[in-house]
């Protein structure tokens, strides 16, 4: 009985398509024993994909993968004796700054380099760990071999993990079913997939050579690297702003509203949804790209976080920039994608 008025309440959540978040939250609590049941309605599987795959993606092969898969965070993260609010909140705390002090995979930064911080919402993380903790998290084919070979058997997975494994009901089996991605899910996978091969590159190059040297790999990179993302998605892609470093880069009237709108969102600390607009054969989609702080010492304050030398540079390779004067979890611009449906 319990189990049916779960699901009708969730299916009318989901039906009319607003926002089941809090709503969600209070059900899955109440609904203890149905969670394998509820796995595919989920918000936070889809918020997880969309999020957290761009670098966590068990489908990635072992040596491509840029961070490790989540099932190996997830593993780190839940003991037999973690509470789901334990858990919440240290991924919660996680996300809101990550940083060597409070990280529990030192091997996994020695690997990959910190995980480079990124504005979310709070509510957005505590949906993916809430689907975390209650589901099974599919796990790369290299796994199992790894896990072994880095730390020996396999512990035996007690509680939520071992019953979600056991029945066999996880993501891993929907995976593979050849329901269309919808041009929304399309959309933000050619975002994210871009961005992470920008912010990938700009981070090394920082690291290994310092901004001003990253400086240059921007103004030589940073189009041709957007349009070869386009041409492996068939896609249009552009990164456009109000206040153009690269004159190239201006937003036209239409995306100047949209990104005043996608402004006031982040501004008010919502939860940003993409702008997708359909012409009949071609999707327009359009989402904000948002500061964090390795971001400022190229679009900081002058003599604060952008430096007088890098700031002498910029104004040598873009005499007209107008991309200063940024805080942190501000929309620098937005990503204008244009794709056929
Ligand atoms: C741009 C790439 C990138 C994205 C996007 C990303 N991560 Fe990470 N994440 C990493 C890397 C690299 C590591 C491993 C190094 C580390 O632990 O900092 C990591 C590690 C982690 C860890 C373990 C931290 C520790 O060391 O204890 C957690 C938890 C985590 N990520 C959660 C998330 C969640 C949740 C999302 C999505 C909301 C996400 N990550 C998105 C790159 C990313
Ligand atoms: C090492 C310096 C550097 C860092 C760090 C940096 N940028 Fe930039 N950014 C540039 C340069 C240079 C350009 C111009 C690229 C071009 O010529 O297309 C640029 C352009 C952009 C553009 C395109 C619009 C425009 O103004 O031309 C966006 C959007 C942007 N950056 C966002 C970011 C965000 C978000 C971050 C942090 C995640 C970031 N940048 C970090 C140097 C940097």
């Amino acid at each position: 009985m319990k189990l049916l008025a779960t699901l009708f309440l969730i299916s009318l959540f989901t039906a009319c398509n607003t926002n089941p978040r809090s709503e969600y939250l209070a059900i899955a609590e109440n609904a203890d024993n149905t969670e394998t049941e509820i796995n595919q309605e989920h918000p936070g599987k889809k918020l997880m994909e969309n999020n957290c795959y761009v670098c966590h993606n068990p489908k990635t092969a072992e040596d491509a993968m840029i961070a490790p898969p989540m099932v190996a965070v997830k593993m780190h993260y839940i003991s037999e004796e973690t509470s789901k609010e334990e858990f919440i909140e240290a991924m919660v705390a996680w996300a809101k700054n990550p940083s060597e002090e409070k990280s529990k995979m030192p091997g996994a930064i020695k690997k990959f380099g910190l995980m480079p911080y990124q504005f979310y919402p709070e509510e957005t993380i505590k949906q993916i760990a809430d689907y975390m903790f209650d589901n099974d998290i599919e796990e790369p084919e290299w796994f199992d071999a790894h896990y072994k070979q880095m730390h020996g058997d396999r512990p035996q997975m007690k509680g939520r993990m071992g019953r979600a494994m056991g029945n066999g009901k996880g993501m891993g089996k929907n995976q593979n079913t050849n329901t269309q991605p919808s041009v929304n899910d399309r959309g933000m996978q050619m975002a994210q997939t871009t961005k992470a091969e920008l912010g990938k590159n700009l981070m090394s190059q920082i690291q290994k050579n310092g901004v001003i040297a990253a400086l240059d790999f921007c103004n030589v990179q940073a189009l041709p690297i957007t349009d070869s993302m386009a041409t492996v998605h068939k896609a249009y892609i552009k990164r456009v702003t109000d206040k153009p470093r690269n004159p190239k880069n201006k937003a036209n009237a239409a995306e100047l509203q949209y990104l005043e709108n996608f402004k006031k969102q982040v501004t008010a600390g919502d939860e940003v949804n993409p702008i997708v607009v359909d012409l009949g054969k071609e999707t327009e989609f359009y989402y904000p790209i948002v500061t964090n702080s390795m971001c400022l010492k190229c679009h900081g304050t002058p003599g604060k976080e952008l430096e007088t030398l890098t700031l002498s540079k910029i104004q040598e390779l873009y005499p007209m920039d107008k991309a200063t004067g940024y805080g942190e979890n501000e929309v620098r611009g937005i990503w204008s994608i244009r794709f056929e449906n």
